[in-house]
């Protein structure tokens, strides 16, 4: 069975002349513990499929399973969810933060503080968990995000661009960090980015979409060994595959 089963999904935005179609017959299939790319023109409904596969918003046709069973509403604890902004709340400690989705559901206090450290230690925020955001890097800002979106140990993350906003040498890094993440986790991963090296170095299928109404135009396997190294990016399977990628979005219609 599918870890994500997307079949023949549209979605048109209510609005003016019939609305506007944001996504046409989109069917993918993601299966349990992968890593999957989604790179294609800015506005062709990336976030839209993202918001859809959380069940933040609802599809005009087509279905979406989540090991098999329809998601209807967000559930965290089948789909975590981590965004561009890290959307952490300014009131909170790092801790707080990460507590906050277990808070929401009544976990026993100790039991969901245990959980917290855990998810922080994974992402390498050991002794950060007393400060507040505004006293965290941007990058350590979207750590408490991931471990955040961790926290419930849902079985996909969905990642929406979560390192666009970060400088290049600590998207690197953050790239590489979730990788070690996901190996010791197993989670499977759906992760948005317009970083097309970001895309080779991280998955292991790149979804390519095309200008709205975005569609799935080519799927592309990364052969790449695991684990990946920053050494990697200087081989020539490494820039063909690049290429590849952007050839296809270049000429998306
Ligand atoms: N709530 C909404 N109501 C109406 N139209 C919307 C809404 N959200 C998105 N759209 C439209 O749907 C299309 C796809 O938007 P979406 O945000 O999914 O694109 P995207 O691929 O994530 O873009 P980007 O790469 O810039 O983040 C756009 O044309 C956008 O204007
Ligand atoms: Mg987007």
């Amino acid at each position: 069975m599918s870890a994500i089963a997307v079949d023949r999904l549209s979605h048109v935005y209510a609005g003016a002349e019939g609305g506007v179609p944001a996504l046409e017959d989109i069917t993918i299939g993601v299966e349990a513990g992968k890593f999957v790319v989604i790179v294609g023109p800015s506005g062709c409904g990336k976030t839209s499929l993202l918001m859809m596969l959380a069940g933040l918003r609802h599809q005009t046709e087509g279905t979406i399973l989540c090991a098999g069973k329809p998601i209807s509403e967000p559930d965290p604890e089948r789909v975590g969810v981590v965004f561009q902004e890290a959307s952490l709340f300014p009131w909170l400690t790092a801790l707080d933060n990460v507590e906050f989705p277990l808070a929401l559901r009544g976990a026993p206090r100790d039991d969901r503080r245990r959980r917290a450290e855990e998810m922080l230690s994974l992402v390498g925020l050991d002794g950060f968990g007393g400060r507040y955001p505004h006293e965290l890097s941007g990058g350590m800002k979207q750590r408490v995000s991931i471990a955040r979106g961790l926290v419930q140990d849902p079985p996909v993350l969905l990642m929406d661009e979560p390192f666009a906003a970060l400088d290049e040498q600590t998207r690197m890094t953050m790239g590489h960090e979730l990788l070690r993440i996901w190996s010791t986790t197993r989670k499977t991963v759906v992760f948005i980015t317009h970083s097309l090296t970001e895309a080779v170095y991280l998955a292991d299928e790149v979804l390519v979409m095309s200008a709205r109404p975005g569609r799935i135009i080519d799927r592309i396997e990364v052969t790449l060994p695991r684990p990946r190294t920053y050494e990697m990016m200087a081989t020539d399977t490494f820039g063909q595959l690049r290429e590849r990628i952007w050839q296809q979005i270049r000429k998306a219609p």
